[in-house]
């Protein structure tokens, strides 16, 4: 009789109860089964060390293993399980977070709504955007512009302002009142505004919106919803002049600019938040993952003085009617507000500025390779796009997949954003996003995995 071990017995029970995230059982194969992490280090149950090469999901900031916030947890646990944040009831992790997320955020901002994930981020903002033109009077404007490749999350609004087919195919039909514009996207801006371009992608992308809110008509549009850096969609970096001339059109044909920075936000791209770099203030930011470097799940929004306006001076019939059983979480809020005492401390924002380039400049060598047709990056969120033809950039679909396996097998875990082609193709995008306290030496040999892996699997291609 043949005796199984734990973790084969394990995965048996991972094949028969668990459904995954993007479920794909061959996608899931050989699964890993993870157990330990430490700095940019994860562990495996055999034994083999990664490099965890995208913050597992561009959350674990901070790193793994800080033992603070474990205690920091365990304590607030004990002290008090939970507590309602519903009007009426309040907790002091929660007051206090907000209160040190309106001093760190865009100078504009006021008050934070709690949620526990990024999509419930979004859905939070678009439902906040309608009840601030509704409580101006404008009760038409309920339309939402977002940009092809943009990703905002599962729930039906989200997955509706997420500009992925293939997360649309199977869940449709949407949520009415989404329509998305091309994104600032120099690599392929010739082929994506139709071949017209002065070479100015920040600013013709934003026109770009412009003109779809003339289109659907200004008195339509409650808001724009933006990515700062494009992350799922492929690390899609914008132009310097892009944010400040989209939001000169937000301003003009009063719409209002929600920043998604799930992924952007608590020092990722060298800032605390992004749209910094641009000098820009949205009106409403979007977080989640880096607000606890995913040691718990929590999110919310940000928003600025005249959203927040809104909500506090809303007749007693229009009231924000917006509620989640754990919206202000003392534990996720206790667990956040040390990982910002983290970030402070150890100056992550500045450190991932020069780290950042550090790990740019390196990728940029693998431009020797054929395959790749493009390297961008901003902060510690880099991209390096393959391409079936140099000249014609036509994209590589289905080699990134083998890159990102390659690379596993020599101990650095990275994904890869699927090729698509049609209207607005983009080719397989191996996202490089480390933790922010990754080393030199470890950013050097990520590198270096990166150089072998794509070797390798364009050999075997
Ligand atoms: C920019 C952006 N927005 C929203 C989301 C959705 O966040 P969550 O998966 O926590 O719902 C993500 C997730 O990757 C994201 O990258």
């Amino acid at each position: 009789m043949t005796v199984e071990s734990p973790l084969t017995a394990l995965l048996q029970e991972d094949r028969a109860h668990l459904v995954h995230p993007l479920h794909d059982a061959a996608d899931h194969q050989p699964p890993i089964v993870f157990v330990r992490g430490q700095g940019a280090i994860l562990t495996d149950a055999d034994g083999n060390e990664y490099i965890d090469g995208l913050s597992c999901l561009w959350n674990v900031n901070v790193g793994h293993g800080r033992r603070e916030l474990a205690e920091v947890a365990a304590a607030q646990m004990e002290q008090l399980a939970f507590v309602t944040n519903y009007a009426g009831a309040t907790s002091e992790p929660a007051i206090k977070l907000a209160a040190r997320l309106i001093g760190l955020a865009y100078s504009n901002m006021r008050a934070v709504y709690f949620t526990t994930s990024g999509a419930e981020s979004n859905e939070s903002a678009f439902k906040t955007a309608r009840f601030y033109w509704k409580v101006h009077g404008r009760p038409d404007k309920v339309t939402f512009i977002s940009r092809v490749h943009g990703y905002h999350g599962v729930t039906m609004a989200a997955a509706s302002a997420t500009g992925m087919a293939a997360y649309h195919k199977m869940f449709a039909p949407l949520v009415p009142n989404f329509i998305q514009v091309p994104p600032p996207y120099p690599y392929r801006w010739a082929d994506y505004s139709g071949g017209a371009t002065d070479g100015d992608v920040g600013l013709e992308a934003a026109d770009v919106v412009e003109q779809a809110i003339l289109r659907e008509g200004p008195e339509t549009v409650a808001a724009v919803i933006a990515e700062p850096v494009m992350g799922a969609g492929g690390v899609i970096v914008p132009p310097a002049s892009y944010f400040p001339r989209l939001r000169e059109i937000c301003d003009r044909y009063d719409v209002l600019l929600v920043a998604d920075e799930v992924i952007t936000g608590f020092c990722r791209t060298g800032a605390w938040f992004a749209l910094e770099r641009w000098g820009v203030q949205p009106d409403i930011v979007s977080f989640a993952k880096g607000v606890t470097s995913a040691y718990l799940p929590l999110g919310g929004i940000m928003l600025s003085d005249r959203v927040h306006a809104a909500i506090l001076d809303a007749p007693a019939d229009l009231k924000f009617t917006h509620a989640a059983t754990y919206s202000g979480h003392p534990t996720c809020c206790a667990v956040a507000l040390r990982n910002i005492d983290i970030l402070e401390q150890e100056g992550l924002a500045a450190r991932t500025a020069v780290m950042g380039r550090r790990l740019l400049d390196g990728l940029e060598t693998l431009r020797e390779h054929q395959a790749v047709g493009d390297v961008r990056g901003l902060g510690m969120m880099c991209g390096v796009e393959l391409v079936e033809d140099r000249t014609t950039r036509a994209p590589a679909i289905g080699l990134g997949g083998k890159v990102a396996a390659e690379a596993r097998q020599r101990g650095l875990f990275i994904r890869n954003r699927g090729g698509v082609g049609g209207a607005y193709p983009i080719g397989d995008t191996l996202c490089v996003a480390p933790p922010l306290i990754t080393s030199e030496a470890e950013i050097d040999r990520l590198v270096a995995i990166m150089h072998d892996a794509i070797h390798a699997a364009a050999a075997a291609s």
